[in-house]
């Protein structure tokens, strides 16, 4: 019995090869209202919609930066694989572990990613 080959339904969809998408990296994918970014963050992947909880920026242009641990003055440890993701707008930044924004009040829409024969695969959009 052959498998049948992976293909996008209309609430899944496939966006690459996970080699396309290393860590560190991202794709954007025009689904749904927004659209959406789907990320790689220490090789585990992660999909947010394209819409900042603050006022509506296109928040998957923004800019991914490691986090920024307590030190010592003067010093400055970060740690992670730039988990952190900044709206372009007015700098609000998300984890895009969990979704939380910095000051834990607003979440952004998070999305079920999976991986199935080497093909990364966006679901529920
Ligand atoms: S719209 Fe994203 S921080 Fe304001």
């Amino acid at each position: 019995m052959t498998s049948q080959p992976v293909t996008s339904t209309p609430t899944s969809h496939v966006v690459g090869t996970v080699e396309e998408i290393p860590p560190g990296s991202s794709k954007f994918v025009p689904v749904g209202k927004f659209g959406v970014g789907v990320y790689n963050v220490g090789g585990e992947f992660r999909a947010v919609t394209n819409y900042c909880p603050h006022r509506g920026g296109p928040l998957c242009v923004g800019q991914r930066y490691p986090v920024i641990e307590p030190s010592e003055p003067y010093q400055f440890e970060v740690s992670g694989e730039d988990e952190i993701l900044k709206c372009p707008w007015h700098g609000w930044e998300f984890d895009l572990r969990d979704g939380v924004s910095e000051v834990g009040t607003k979440r952004i829409r998070m999305h079920r990613v999976r991986v199935e024969d080497g093909l990364v695969i966006l679901e529920g959009v």
